[in-house]
């Protein structure tokens, strides 16, 4: 199969990576990729808004299936446009990706099908909204309603917070995105990340995984894209994945078939744990970044045929003859970020020793932000490599990634020292 992977960042090097190991692939392109997928892929410079290019590349290529990694051309509608020209993609249509690009899409689905989440108000004017939110008790979750880059959401903990976030929503800050806002009761409990595979009748449900969303150690400071991950979460039970399959991801499914929108692709389910039982915090349409690193760690089997099975709508059959397995080895990653991450930060200083990290037992470096200058890796975004390691513990996991955090040598750059402290309590607790 010829493959094209939609994206650049350090999810899309590890699916380029679990990819390109498939032995039903012959060529993976990737547009526009980074300097890590270019060691597994053809990097092509492809206008990934211009939909009709990517068809006529696909055409030219003879490429099976598309992979879309990020969720802002699947909202904007890659995949319907590809599939009318005839070409094949994992990934959901316009209107199924709406799970993701609008938070008050979810919430009415969430309403109509009975499906846990918090209780919320969508509000289209700040004088509605700033009532609603002087009647309501602090702590509150005050969200744009569209795809604001995980900027959006503010978890305000008083109401003059709140009362902020709502007039900077409607004075523009989040562009069209903030121009409804979304406000809904504050959850209590732990986060998970659960992932299924979808064929819009079938959900396949991957294994577990967690992030740390939070800046700096011990889940302080402000809310990033995800500075580490580690899979298996231990606050997923088995009993709890087979409840949120019950409650929260069939009902969506058929629901969404329902509206004749079947959803075709990964659905990831931003979760909270509370005391009676897991709630939907938000719907993502896409692998999660970095959960997706940790995930391609641990899975033993090939991915290629159920990627294109479920854009085929054939993950029954797949599911039985090709997998997944995973190892039972947990497996961590650590991401290392530009100085002043998510604020401003300074882009082209010099990475060295990616190679020395990539040697050490276990652990692989997946790019992100990366660039090359003069032949030489440098700095070019916010996130900008992901240190993963497998291990039989996850304290061992855990230990070979630091290790491996520790052999790369890029004096801008920072880290997070304690990725994995939740799952390390709970395994010694
Ligand atoms: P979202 O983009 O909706 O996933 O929100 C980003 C982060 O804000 C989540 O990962 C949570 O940490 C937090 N958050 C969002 N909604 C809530 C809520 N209702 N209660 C508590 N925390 C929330
Ligand atoms: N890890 C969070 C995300 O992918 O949105």
């Amino acid at each position: 199969m010829n493959v094209l992977l939609i994206g650049s960042g350090g999810r899309e090097h590890a699916l380029a990576w679990k990819i390109a190991q498939s032995p039903r692939l012959a060529t993976l392109f990737a547009a526009p990729g980074n300097p890590g997928i270019a060691e597994c892929a053809d990097c092509v410079d492809l206008d990934i808004a211009d939909h009709q290019a990517v068809a006529s590349f696909c055409r030219e290529k003879r490429v099976d299936l598309v992979v879309v990694g990020p969720e802002a051309p699947l909202v904007a509608g890659l995949v319907d446009d590809l599939a009318a020209f005839g070409v094949a993609a994992f990934g959901p249509s316009r209107e199924a990706a709406q799970l993701e690009g609008s938070k008050g899409y979810t919430k009415a689905l969430c309403a109509e099908a009975g499906i846990p989440t918090a209780a919320w108000m969508r509000f289209d004017d700040a004088t509605a909204a700033r009532a609603h939110a002087e009647g309501r008790p602090a702590p509150m979750v005050v969200k744009a309603d569209g795809l604001a880059a995980g900027k959006g959401v503010t978890v305000a903990m008083t109401k003059e917070e709140a009362l902020a976030a709502i007039d900077d929503c409607f004075a523009g800050l989040h562009g069209a995105a903030g121009a409804s806002v979304v406000i809904e009761d504050f959850l209590e409990g732990e986060e998970a990340s659960f992932f299924v595979l979808a064929d819009g009748k079938t959900a396949l449900p991957l294994v577990t995984a967690q992030d740390h969303k939070r800046a700096h150690d011990g889940d302080n400071g402000p809310n990033t894209g995800g500075m580490g991950a580690y899979s298996p979460a231990p606050v997923m039970s088995e009993a709890l994945v087979a409840q949120t399959m019950a409650e929260i991801i069939q009902p969506t499914l058929a629901a969404m078939a329902e509206r004749g929108a079947p959803f075709r692709g990964v659905l990831y389910a931003g979760l909270m744990i509370t005391a009676v039982g897991p709630k939907l915090i938000e719907y993502n349409v896409r692998f999660g970044d970095p959960e997706t690193q940790v995930l391609m760690m641990r899975l033993d089997s090939d991915l290629l045929p159920l990627l294109d099975a479920a854009a085929r709508g054939v993950l029954a059959e797949a599911a039985e003859t090709a997998g997944p397995i995973w190892s039972d080895d947990p497996a961590l990653t650590v991401v290392m970020a530009a100085r002043g991450y998510p604020g401003a930060y300074e882009k082209g200083g010099a990475i060295r020793g990616i190679d020395k990290a990539d040697a050490l037992p276990g652990a692989k470096v997946f790019q992100a932000g990366t660039a090359l200058r003069d032949g030489e890796i440098v700095a070019h975004g916010g996130r900008v490599l992901s240190v993963t390691a497998r291990g039989a513990t996850i304290a061992e996991a855990q230990a070979r990634a630091y290790r491996a955090v520790d052999a790369i040598d890029w004096p801008e750059g920072f880290c997070r020292r304690d990725i994995g402290w939740r799952a390390m309590q709970e395994k010694s607790s």
